[in-house]
Order: structure tokens, then sequence, then C-alpha cells
């Protein structure tokens, strides 16, 4: 075992004994990663495409069973205990962090999930509002745990399930946070929680939710910059740029009967009937077609080893976040500049949805200061 792996498996040990200490019994333990993405920025809410890697920083979720209807839930993270009653659990949001917990549990019931009286501890090491997709690894976890406790509450004879759906849970997470906690985020973060594999990338149709791992080349590494500007794209500007790429596919589809989204419209399309589009819907399309073609590029490039192709991709990319669909800022803006002159650096760009969170380099690994903190 390496270090890592042994460093890891000391705190999940260290988890348990925790949760004996808070709950009297011995836990199941469940753990999701956080992300970067390597290209294919808002895309996966216009059914488009993108490569995001799972990183080394997770939430854990400790699961045992109740015996009475409580669903009760301690955050190390927060030093705080909260408790709710399955039958009433509370009808909307309320923007505390067990938000993400009850989206979960509301989900899993509408689902046909039947949910016993849980205890759960939650832990993580995922900064929140650094774009490496926090929610998505509590709502992972949180799921593979709740699903564990509901097999505990059901005659397992009557179960056919070994291992659960890792499809079907991203989705009900999506689920949780779109319809739950207010962000209508695409499918990416969930899914890559559920799949995402060490050293690989996930190519993933969002639309068909085909996908591919790919090998990064034992020589790069990825390198995570955090500009520590606190992003949450529950705020209104996440929900504002999905709304205009919807006014842009449902003016264009006059034009373009078949397109369901801008997963279907291509740079000639655009081109032809971009005219029709308020100038800002106009740009917002011309970001979300171009990067849906720029990750189909980086992917052949990845598969050929062509990482100078794959770099100029992201800071393609880069660009069009911050020029068509202004989702940078400043800060990310320099960080990009600033890697983007040193030695080693194949590409780079924001990563996640925006407006602060961090940056993402491809980097020759003699070039990277070893820390297997958040690497893959
Ligand atoms: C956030 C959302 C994702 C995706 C990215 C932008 O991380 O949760 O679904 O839209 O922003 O690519």
């Amino acid at each position: 075992m390496d270090n890592a792996n042994l460093a890891v498996e000391n705190s999940a040990h260290a988890l348990g004994q925790r949760f004996v200490q808070l709950f009297g019994e011995s836990p199941r333990i469940y753990q999701a990663p956080g992300r970067v993405n390597l290209i294919g920025e808002h895309t996966d809410y216009n059914d488009g495409f993108v490569m995001p890697a799972a990183i080394g920083l997770y939430t854990r979720a400790s699961v045992a069973a109740r015996l009475d209807r409580k669903l009760v839930i301690h955050s190390e993270n927060y030093s705080e205990r909260v408790e709710f009653d399955l039958d009433h659990l509370p009808a909307t949001r309320s923007g505390h962090w067990s938000d993400y917990v009850i989206g979960v549990v509301k989900m899993l019931g509408r689902s046909g999930e039947t949910l016993g009286g849980t205890n759960l501890l939650v832990d993580g090491n995922v900064p929140q509002g650094a774009g490496l997709s926090s929610s998505a690894s509590i709502e992972v976890a949180v799921g593979y745990a709740l699903l564990d406790s509901a097999d505990q509450a059901t005659d397992r004879t009557k179960l056919d399930r070994t291992e659960p759906d890792r499809t079907k849970l991203a989705l009900l997470c999506q689920q949780a946070e779109n319809e739950f906690v207010g962000a209508r985020c695409g499918i990416m973060d969930q899914f890559v929680a559920s799949y995402g594999e060490r050293g690989k990338v996930l190519l993933l149709d969002c639309r068909s939710l085909e996908y591919r791992q790919l090998p990064l080349p034992g020589d790069v590494a990825l390198a995570m910059c955090n500009t520590m500007v606190k992003h949450s794209i529950a705020k209104g500007e996440y929900n504002r740029r999905r709304a205009e790429c919807e006014t842009g596919v449902r003016v264009l589809s006059k034009y373009l009967p078949n397109a369901q989204a801008l997963r279907d419209v291509t740079p000639d399309d655009l081109e032809a009937y971009g005219h029709e589009l308020p100038d800002i819907v106009r740009r917002r399309c011309h970001h979300v077609i171009g990067e849906n073609a720029r990750v189909l590029k980086a992917a052949a490039a990845l598969e050929l080893g062509d990482l100078q192709a794959f770099g100029k991709l992201m800071l393609e990319s880069h660009r069009s976040l911050r020029d068509d669909f202004e989702v940078s800022c400043p800060e990310l803006d320099l960080m990009v500049e600033l890697a983007e002159q040193a030695e080693g650096v194949y590409g780079t760009r924001m990563t996640g949805g925006g407006f602060g969170g961090c940056t993402i380099a491809l980097v020759q690994n003699g070039y990277v200061e070893a820390d297997s903190s958040g690497g893959l």
C-alpha cells in the first residue's frame, strides 16, 4: 500500500471510531470523490460532451440503521448534529448544509426506496465553493449510504440488488440538487462522483450517458490552483446562463426543427441564423457549440498522446468561457495567464461552473511538486 492509500485507510478507520463514539455501534463507510473538469464546461445541461476526472479529495458517509423512524445526521465539518422525522421531512430547502442530504432522501423515496431510521456521519475534505464539486460528492456518498440503510430495513431475501445502479444514483442526486437544493446543474458532477477512476478521465456524452474512461499518460499531472474566490452555483448566474442557452435553442429551433438542445446546432447553423438571436444569447450559444467540438477534439488528441494539441484546446476553452460565456473572473484569468507562462505546462483553464474557484493545468510530471492530498 502506498502512503496516500495508507493515509486514506487510516482516516476511514478514525471516522469509524468517531461513529462508534457518537452512535455506539460500527458503521459501514462510503466515499465519493470531488472532481476537476479538463474540458467541456457548461455543455452538460446542453446535452453535450464533458471530460471530468475524479480527484483525491472526497466526502465520506458512515451509516448504520436505527430502530425508530429518525434520520440523525452529524457533520464533522460543521461539528453539528441535526435530526429529522422520516415521515415529516421538510417540504422545502432551508439553506442549511443538510439540504443536500434531505434532497437525496426525498428523491430516493420518490424512486420507490423504503428508508428506515438511519444514523449518518458525514465528513469531507473537498473545499466548498472551490468549483471541485463538494456538493455532488456529498450527494453521491450519502446516496450510497442511504441505499445501504434501505437494504438493512428491507427483507434481504426480497432484494435483487447486489450493487447499486450508479447511473440511477447519479441521476437521482442531480435531481436532488435541481429540485430540492435549487441549482439547475447538469449531470457531469454526480456522474463522475459515481464513476470516476484513479488515473483516468471520463469522456461522457451527457445526452445518451454513454461514457469512456481514457487513461492519462503517466508522465503528466493535473495541477489544481485555487483562487480562493468562493463560487456558488446555487446563486443566480448559473441558472441564468442555462436559461440563456434554452432561449437560444427556442429561437433557433424555428429554423432547425430537429434541434432539441444546443448539442444539435452546428457552427454553420449558428453562422446562418445567429443574427436572429440577441447578442448575449448568440455568444452563449457560440461558446457551447464550440466547446462541444473542442471536447471531441481533445479526446482524439489524448488518444493520440498529442498533449500540445490538448493544451491548446484548454486555452481556447478558457478564452471562450471568459469572453463569450462570461463565467470567469479576474483572479481566474490571472492564474491562467501565469500558468500559461510556466515551464512544463501544456494547457490550463478555469474548471467547473466559474465565477471563482479553481483552475486546472495539464503539466509535465517533472514540473509538479509532489502532493498526494488532492491529485488523481
Ligand atoms: C457545475 C455544474 C455542472 C456543470 C458545470 C459547468 O459544476 O454542477 O453540472 O454545468 O458547473 O460545466
